[in-house]
């Protein structure tokens, strides 16, 4: 007995100390230590032999259990040193090494511009309305007093769905679906996406448009002028100078194109102006009574004006931007400059 004890603590010794890993250490306290293990086996046995001897085997069973019990921790301990030694050597964080540049993204500059034109007008007391990109022929055209084939229609190159359906080539269409279903006085101003079926430097398939617009009794051009000015001077500076030049568009009457002063040579002449002095910038006009009828409107009681200008066109002057493309390229080197 006393040998085969021996011969136990021995090779248990001899084998904790060559284990490599936690795994092999815990499968050898399972080997001489678990409840089937071969120290346990040898301590259930003591009930087999004499009883005198039984006292003395017992004591020197539990010593060498205790004893290959702290072996197995000891080691144990050792291996997580050398564990996290290892850790600590190939996991090393060198705090000294230079951060990397996380570029933040802001806003478009088409929005910017947008959204300094939107808080404009909300300071006058405009309200925003929005229409569908998709729309039918009669708000884009017919109830803008542009019957089919007239030949006002081919101011805007349109992109036809079908016969009666377009993607809206101006904001214009959002004048009636309000009118229709608002009673004056009304102001306010619609913000979005138009399509033309147009590409060079100054026009593009999808660009933005905000329309404007005022009914109430006894509005005049007076109004329509006033308002513009406060944008006009809010957005390019308080000294440009504004013009109303004669122009035509079915859904206003009169009709006209404004210009500003510009931008570059502040009127004295240059190649952006083209030596004129000027910039065109928005189309406006007094709502043809054509359009209150068709929106149900009682011409003889209600006036309005209504304007409608190209959002990129207004960042364009604000910003001596030469070509519309640039926009929607994605050229970080063009946007990261707004
Ligand atoms: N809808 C016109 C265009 O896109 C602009 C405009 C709007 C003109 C309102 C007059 C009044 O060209």
């Amino acid at each position: 007995m006393l040998n085969d004890i021996l011969t136990i603590k021995k090779l248990a010794q001899e084998e904790i100390e060559k284990a490599e890993g936690l795994k092999e250490i815990q499968e050898l306290k399972v080997k001489y230590l678990g409840k089937k293990g071969i120290l346990t086996v040898k301590l259930k046995s003591l009930a087999s032999i004499p009883q005198e001897d039984r006292r003395e085997f017992g004591r020197i069973l539990n010593e060498t259990k205790v004893h290959i019990e702290e072996l197995a921790r000891k080691h144990e301990e050792i291996l997580k040193a050398l564990e996290l030694n290892r850790i600590l050597q190939t996991q090393r964080i060198d705090v000294t090494v230079p951060g990397c540049y996380m570029p933040t993204g802001h806003l478009h500059p088409t929005t910017q511009v947008l959204d300094e034109i939107i808080s404009i007008f909300s300071s006058l007391g405009f309200s925003v309305a929005e229409g569908p990109e998709i729309e039918l022929d009669y708000y884009n055209f017919e109830a803008l007093n542009m019957p089919k084939d007239h030949p006002a229609r081919d101011m805007q190159d349109t992109f036809y769905i079908t016969d009666d359906v377009v993607l809206r080539t101006h904001t214009s269409p959002v004048q009636v679906r309000v009118m229709e279903k608002n009673t004056p006085p009304l102001r306010v101003i619609a913000p979005g996406k138009v399509y033309r079926c147009d590409a060079d430097v100054t026009h593009i398939p999808m660009f933005h448009q905000l329309e404007g617009f005022m009914v109430d009794r006894h509005i005049t051009m007076s109004d329509l002028k006033g308002v513009l000015e406060v944008f006009i001077h809010s957005v390019f500076g308080p000294d440009t100078g504004l013009r109303f030049r004669p122009s035509f568009f079915p859904f206003t009457e009169p009709s006209a194109e404004i210009d500003i002063s510009c931008v570059i040579c502040k009127g004295s002449g240059c190649s952006v102006c083209k030596n004129t002095g000027w910039l065109e910038i928005l189309g406006a006009g007094m709502i043809n009574p054509r359009v209150f009828e068709m929106a149900g409107y009682n011409p003889d009681e209600y006036t309005g004006f209504a304007f409608g200008m190209g959002i990129e066109r207004v960042a364009m002057l604000k910003y001596g931007i030469d070509d519309i493309r640039l926009f929607y390229e994605n050229d970080k080197r063009f946007l990261e400059q707004f």
